[in-house]
């Protein structure tokens, strides 16, 4: 570890650019189950590639629809936690500075107000809450759970997949190119809640790290980033936020 909590804190301060990459576990406190927690991960009750694969897709498209469609449901009733909350505190102060990349697909940082408070929210994985033509790669918003008809439709008619990334596809290139940007430029990256297994978002701390930034990491456990993080707290978001913000 090259840092402790003081000069974390001052380097957060004086960072006029900043690059957050989220997962799962900022959603955690909001009720939303993470994937590879053992117990109560999705993936420790589903196979991922039986659901979220092209392959399960073209397989069977009415059970992978069901299975977001149900994760659909459950994330409009879940509420943004405090660690969505201090990440738009957060965007506030920095401004333009500020860059939060998420892996995640609840929707809850846009609910939570990141991405219009002077920042740039980009979704790397897509969102539960839309649906994309194959055809032509429109993405649109599907409709409340209560009056969604499976497959949705598009307007030429066709049925359409869900507007996530799965596993084996390439992520939208335009939002990864953002994301490898503002991590490459940024003076401190934060990187909470994810289990940085998965690329390439899993490879943007390292972009920082290469051109001199400092890499902080919020997790209540280790991860293979840990080893790599000037500061690893081993703490949820929402407190880690609250101790690097000084809002405890
Ligand atoms: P993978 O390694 O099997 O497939 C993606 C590979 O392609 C990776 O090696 C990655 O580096 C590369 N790649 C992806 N996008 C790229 C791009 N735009 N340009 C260049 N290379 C690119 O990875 P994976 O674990 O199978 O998952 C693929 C993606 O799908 C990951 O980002 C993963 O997090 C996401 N995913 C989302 C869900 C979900 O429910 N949201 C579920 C599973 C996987
Ligand atoms: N606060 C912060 N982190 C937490 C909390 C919490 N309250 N609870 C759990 N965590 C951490 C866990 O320790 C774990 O490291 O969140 C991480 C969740 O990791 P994963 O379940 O692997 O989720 P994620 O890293 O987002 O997965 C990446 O893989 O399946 C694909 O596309 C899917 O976007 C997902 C990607």
């Amino acid at each position: 570890q090259g840092m402790d909590l003081a000069q974390a804190r001052a380097a957060l301060r004086a960072a006029r650019r900043v690059a957050v990459l989220t997962g799962a576990g900022i959603s955690a406190e909001s009720g939303i189950p993470t994937f590879r927690d053992a117990q109560t991960g999705h993936w420790a009750r589903f196979r991922p590639e039986d659901l979220a694969s092209p392959g399960a897709y073209r397989r069977d498209p009415e059970l992978v629809w069901a299975w977001y469609a149900g994760r659909y449901r459950d994330v409009l009733s879940a509420q943004p936690n405090r660690g969505h909350d201090l990440l738009a505190e957060l965007e506030r102060q920095k401004g333009a500075g500020f860059f939060l990349a998420t892996q995640n697909v609840d929707g809850l940082h846009a609910r939570a107000g990141s991405g219009s408070a002077g920042g740039k929210l980009v979704e790397l994985h897509g969102n539960l809450s839309q649906a994309r033509d194959e055809q032509t790669g429109e993405v649109f918003p599907l409709p409340h759970p209560d009056e969604l008809t499976l497959p949705p439709l598009s307007p030429g008619g066709q049925p359409m997949r869900p507007n996530i990334v799965w596993f084996g596809e390439f992520l939208p290139e335009a939002a990864l190119d953002a994301a490898q940007r503002a991590f490459a430029g940024a003076e401190v990256a934060l990187v909470i809640g994810t289990s940085s297994v998965v690329y390439p978002a899993a490879g943007l701390a390292h972009e920082t790290r290469r051109r001199g930034g400092v890499v902080i990491e919020l997790n209540p456990e280790a991860t293979d980033l840990s080893a790599h993080a000037d500061l690893s707290l081993r703490e949820t978001a929402s407190r880690g936020l609250e101790l690097l913000m000084e809002r405890a």
